[in-house]
């Protein structure tokens, strides 16, 4: 059946504005999330915060309902936190580390995931290793296969890095963390939204998403998977009243889900829009928005790659939404400038972002044009033919 682009575009206010290729910054939010966030607020202004929460507990409460739809899951084991890093973080400052530990990751990391280890490595002795890529640019499962032993700790990398196309084989590394009885955190903070997500499938102990990128929520929103048999195994770095409850004197109580990371103050309305992003997303269908999305992706790759000067950059066997290229002689703020001035969104990736990567590759910032379901064929061309008038 064809993909009903009118409806996507229709549902999609900011189209009529500008030519958004920055999803993977924050997407176009569709209306029904925005209806849903500004009718909470309303609610908010009108009857009071804490009524509101209350008069729409039963909504707030489907939000876990549809994030555990998503990443096939049960509802107990979904945090909702206000971003993908501070979901990532909860639930890897909760892992005991001790000297000698060894934390294997990927050398595409994000930078406040490897920032973080290096934290961890100086605090307890754990040791951060990047395992080198393969042939295609993604993370070498022999590499990694070789590198197991009894000391590694976690097995932590993003599926989609910030600064590229690249998808890393998820559910192959589940498969050796899994062999091996290795605690596996995922950062799929590109990844959801954009591409099917089983964690069942890809075998990961943890995983972190965020609301505004490829699912289209509001900002300010993400949450986090905590496999159960994981989750009772493991005390967030920070409890307050809502992650646990004060029963006596000298003794607290976590709670028995993965509400245990969570904090008791939060955003109600972008949370209800996050429910709403989700459930809209899963209208869809999560193969079919993937289809489409590598679709376009791939068009936009095949037209700018012949233009003169270009070089696309994305790596990977499979490759994503995101599309990211340089040209020569040209700062790519000075094109994302140049863009914005006719109304189309890119972004720019620099190098302190997924700092071994871009060292490996010589780069210091590049292109980032990503694009989701609701982008056109004609957009495309536009984007084209404006980048052609750049050089
Ligand atoms: C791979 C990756 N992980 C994590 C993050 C951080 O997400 P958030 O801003 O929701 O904390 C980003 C944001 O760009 C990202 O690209």
């Amino acid at each position: 059946m064809a993909f009903d682009l009118q409806r996507a575009r229709q549902d999609t206010p900011g189209c009529e504005h500008v030519l958004h290729f920055n999803n993977a910054g924050a997407a176009l939010m569709p209306a029904p999330v925005l209806d849903a966030t500004i009718a909470h607020l309303q609610l908010e202004a009108q009857i009071g915060g804490y009524e509101a929460a209350e008069q729409s507990e039963a909504v707030i409460e489907q939000v876990y309902d549809a994030a555990a739809r998503l990443i096939n899951c049960s509802r107990d084991e979904i945090a909702i936190i206000e971003n993908a890093t501070r979901a990532w973080d909860m639930a890897f400052y909760s892992i005991p580390f001790k000297p000698g530990d060894r934390i294997l990751t990927a050398v595409a990391e994000y930078a406040s995931n490897y920032i973080a280890f290096l934290q961890i490595a100086q605090k307890t002795g754990a040791i951060v290793e990047a395992i080198p890529n393969d042939a295609h640019g993604q993370i070498s499962l022999e590499a990694l296969r070789n590198a197991i032993d009894d000391r590694v700790k976690l097995i932590a990398i993003t599926h989609v890095p910030t600064n590229g196309g690249l998808v890393n084989p998820a559910a192959e590394v589940g498969k050796i963390a899994r062999e091996n009885g290795i605690l596996y955190l995922l950062d799929a903070c590109q990844s959801v939204g954009q591409m099917p997500i089983d964690v069942d499938q890809i075998g990961c102990d943890m995983l972190s998403a965020t609301g505004r990128k490829y699912l289209r929520g509001p900002r300010g929103t993400g949450f986090l998977y905590v496999r159960r048999g994981v989750l009772e195994r493991l005390e967030p770095p920070f409890l307050d009243l809502h992650a646990a409850q004060w029963v006596a004197r000298d003794k607290y109580e976590m709670s028995p889900n993965a509400r245990r990371f969570e904090n008791w103050e939060s955003n109600y309305a972008g949370k209800i829009g996050l429910g709403v992003a989700i459930d809209y997303a899963l209208k869809w269908g999560i193969d079919t928005l993937w289809r489409r999305i590598k679709t376009l992706a791939y068009t936009l790759r095949t037209q700018l790659s012949p233009l003169p000067g270009i070089i696309v950059r994305d790596r990977g066997v499979t490759q994503c939404g995101i599309v990211t290229f340089t040209i020569e002689d040209k700062d790519p703020h000075a094109i994302q400038q140049a863009l914005g001035k006719q109304h189309i969104n890119v972004s720019v990736t620099e190098r302190g972002s997924t700092l071994l990567d871009m060292d490996a590759r010589g780069l210091d910032s590049i292109v980032r044009a990503s694009v989701h379901y609701y982008n056109s064929e004609d957009e495309i061309e536009r984007f084209c033919r404006a980048v052609e008038s750049l050089l």
